[in-house]
């Protein structure tokens, strides 16, 4: 009897490993092979080998970019490097980029970073920058505001709150104020990667403001970019693991109410919100695997939707760009500027194409 019993508890754990397995590869999407779509006209952008996680495009053409990220799991060429803020005039022919020095700061600039980024210009034109930053793995948003004269960034103030414990991007409201995507709910690696594995989407997403800091959406299996169309009235999440991207209407208190979900087959990254026509633009990953496993021999591709009338009944999805990681490996974000298109990575190179 006790044997049969121990067989029965033996099988069922089997069975839920197996289940586990599958729903595992199927979040992570995989067996998915890339059919490469191509665009015309295409640059690398020189300077950029270790990555543009994030980018944001002011309506300038400005272009301020994430590079250096160390995440745990996930690739960096540049292990020991610190990450670094890098700026780009898209208005110029062949745009070069350069790094804005980082000033007045008791910021650690050895430790700094930094993820995703977030740009708000308030009535008289000043420019702030929020980042994302995980100083010795922590999370921290920094805020700086953008010295355009002088191309550097003023460190004002580092935002850290029991809410925010593993931020991952941030959509800015305000100089001090945002939404942001915890992209998981333990910090202790070992039931981080337990979380990550068993797929518990107790990922969530937080409204900070200095007055009050609440929890608006929650559930995610990895919740990741978040953006907000330009009228303001709602909110685009996008959850990695699930393949979903999830549109809130935005509240003037601050919560959000979910209207409407979409499904993808692929990891939906960052979401960018296109000036001119309110279209989003992804950055994704088609092979999940590929991308928490890094292996240079099978190296993970690259993959940007074009989501356009995603408020309509029938929004339309487009594959605009597919790379199988020969040119461009782990796309995370895309953004457009005067029929341009900047394109990202986590840990790799970034690409400027016509379209
Ligand atoms: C892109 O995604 C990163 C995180 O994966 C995020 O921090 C960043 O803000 C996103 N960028 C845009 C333009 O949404
Ligand atoms: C926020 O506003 C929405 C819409 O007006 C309302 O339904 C909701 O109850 C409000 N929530 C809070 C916490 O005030
Ligand atoms: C990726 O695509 C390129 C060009 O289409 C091709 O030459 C290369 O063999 C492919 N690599 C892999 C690993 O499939």
């Amino acid at each position: 009897m006790a044997k049969v019993i121990m067989f029965t508890l033996v099988g069922l754990a089997l069975a839920f490993f197996k289940n586990h397995q599958s729903s595992y590869q199927k979040r992570f999407n995989a067996f998915r092979e890339i059919v490469p779509v191509d665009l015309p006209k295409c640059n690398l952008v020189k300077g950029i080998d270790t990555g543009a996680e994030d980018l944001e495009i002011l309506p300038n053409g400005l272009a301020f970019l994430s590079t250096g990220l160390k995440y745990p799991g996930i690739k960096s060429f540049e292990p020991n490097k610190p990450g670094k803020i890098l700026l780009m005039d898209l208005n110029e022919e062949d745009p070069a980029v350069l790094e804005l020095e980082i000033k007045g700061s008791n910021l650690d600039l050895s430790s700094f970073n930094p993820h995703g980024i977030s740009t708000f210009t308030d009535e008289d034109g000043a420019v702030y920058l929020l980042v994302v930053n995980h100083p010795a793995l922590d999370s921290t948003v920094e805020v700086f505001k953008f010295q355009e004269e002088e191309k550097s960034l003023l460190h004002l103030k580092t935002i850290t709150h029991e809410l925010l414990p593993s931020v991952n991007d941030i959509a800015a409201v305000g100089p001090e104020s945002f939404y942001a995507t915890n992209d998981h709910y333990f910090v202790d690696p070992y039931l981080r990667s337990w979380e990550i594995y068993l797929g518990i989407a107790w990922s969530y997403v937080v409204y900070y403001s200095p007055d009050e800091v609440h929890v608006v959406a929650e559930g995610f299996d990895f919740a990741n970019g978040i953006s907000i169309s330009h009228d303001g009235k709602y909110v685009y999440i996008a959850e990695l693991l699930a393949h979903k991207i999830h549109v809130y209407e935005k509240h003037a208190n601050w919560t959000l109410t979910l209207l409407k979900s979409l499904d993808f087959n692929t990891l939906v990254d960052n979401i960018s919100v296109d000036p001119a026509t309110g279209d989003l633009w992804v950055g994704c990953h088609p092979n999940g695997m590929k991308i928490f496993f890094y292996d240079a021999k099978s190296p993970p591709g690259s993959e940007v939707l074009r989501i356009q009338n995603i408020l309509t009944e029938e929004p339309q999805v487009t594959v605009v760009y597919a790379e199988n990681g020969t040119v461009l490996q782990g796309t995370t974000v895309a953004s457009v500027y005067k029929g341009k298109l900047l394109i990202g990575t986590v840990f790799h190179r970034a690409l400027y194409c016509e379209l």
